[in-house]
């Protein structure tokens, strides 16, 4: 693959959301909530060389902006990707993702005696460590695959 081909076409307007680990694309659809039954064009290439990565999962999301909340729970999975937003083929902004200090409603504690799991209509809610995060109501913490916390909406 040279610089002249692209993998995944660009898009017209929207948001690409690239430089995410290799393997996490599908993990980041479904925190910003996308899983295509809303009939958004999204493009996803899984495992393509990256410079700086090795090798990369890019997501790019056809006529939606993302808010920087919104790509701010991605920091839990993807810390080092980048945002960029399109309009008329061009990248209009760039953003990072920072770490937000709580996530609510995004992630579902896996401690099944929590109030947020009992079946009780409680919100999900977490404190975000620098390892981690921990449940804000049975403070069960998780330091490994975040990601398999995600909730499915
Ligand atoms: N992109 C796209 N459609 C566009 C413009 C850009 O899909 N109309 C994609 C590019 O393919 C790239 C990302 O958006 O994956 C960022 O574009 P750009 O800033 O032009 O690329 P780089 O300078 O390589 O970005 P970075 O420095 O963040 O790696
Ligand atoms: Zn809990």
């Amino acid at each position: 693959m040279t610089d002249k081909q692209l993998r995944v076409s660009k898009i017209q307007n929207g948001t690409v959301i690239d430089h995410i680990p290799g393997g996490q694309a599908l993990n980041v659809l479904a925190i910003v909530g996308i899983d295509g039954s809303g009939g958004e064009e999204v493009s996803v290439g899984m495992n393509v060389p990256s410079d700086r990565l090795g090798r990369k999962d890019i997501v790019k999301v056809e006529d939606r902006e993302l808010s920087a909340e919104e790509v701010d729970v991605l920091s839990l999975i993807a810390p080092r990707a980048t945002i960029n937003i399109v309009r008329e083929y061009d990248v209009t902004e760039k953003l990072r993702v920072s770490r937000p200090e709580r996530v609510v409603g995004v992630l579902s504690c896996p401690n099944a005696n929590c109030i947020t799991t009992a079946g009780e209509p409680v919100e999900s809610a977490f404190e975000v460590l620098s390892d981690g995060v921990r449940c804000s109501y049975c403070d069960t913490i998780v330091r490994e695959d975040i990601a398999a916390l995600i909730e499915v909406s």
